[in-house]
């Protein structure tokens, strides 16, 4: 039934410190202004689940359309079974605050600290407390673009769509 609530934004999440990993993740949500908290919902499955239970932190770095080639292939591949990162077109660079690395070509990188675990059935809800932020590639004279093309899950499955009129296909 959760294919109701779509569409949703998609984003990438990054775990992992001595061989970082990427997924895609569409069950992403705010929730504290004070203090600043995201939640993440994460498969038990999920490579990037381990990664997060060994290193208690992630990053969620905010795609743009132009990348949507690597979040389905991030979204379909799993670190578990060989190295993803090779088959991404991804630079990973160095965050502010956490050892997890941000994504040069995304729009903002939000980086996390886990604070809570909830288990929700077949997934676990990381809670992570924001330590920074940093901008990427969509960077503009000095500003994050607002224009910016996000990426829309349109519907479980291969449908994309973001802010603009245009569809678009992985
Ligand atoms: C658009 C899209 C959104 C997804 N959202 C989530 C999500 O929110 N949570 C989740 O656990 N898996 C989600 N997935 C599935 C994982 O990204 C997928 O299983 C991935 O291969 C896991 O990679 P890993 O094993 O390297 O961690 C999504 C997949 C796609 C294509």
């Amino acid at each position: 039934m959760l294919e109701y609530l779509y569409p949703l934004r998609t984003y990438l999440v990054v775990s992992g410190v001595e061989k970082p990993n990427v997924m895609t993740a569409d069950w992403v949500v705010p929730l504290s202004f004070n203090p600043q908290l995201l939640g993440v919902a994460i498969g038990h499955s999920r490579y990037t689940h381990s990664l997060i239970k060994e290193c208690g932190e992630f990053v969620v770095a905010v795609p743009t359309i132009e990348l949507l080639k690597d979040v389905w292939k991030a979204g379909t591949l799993s670190g578990a079974k060989g190295d993803k990162m090779e088959k991404l077109s991804l630079t990973l660079v160095e965050s502010k605050k956490v050892k997890v690395p941000s994504i040069k070509e995304c729009q903002a990188n939000i980086e996390c600290k886990v604070v809570k675990e909830v288990e929700t059935g077949d997934h676990t809800f990381f809670v992570g407390e924001i330590l920074d932020v940093s901008y990427g590639d969509a960077f503009k004279e000095g500003k994050p673009d607002i224009n910016y093309k996000f990426v829309m899950h349109a519907s479980f499955g291969k449908n994309f769509t973001t802010n603009s009129s245009e569809t678009f296909e992985p």
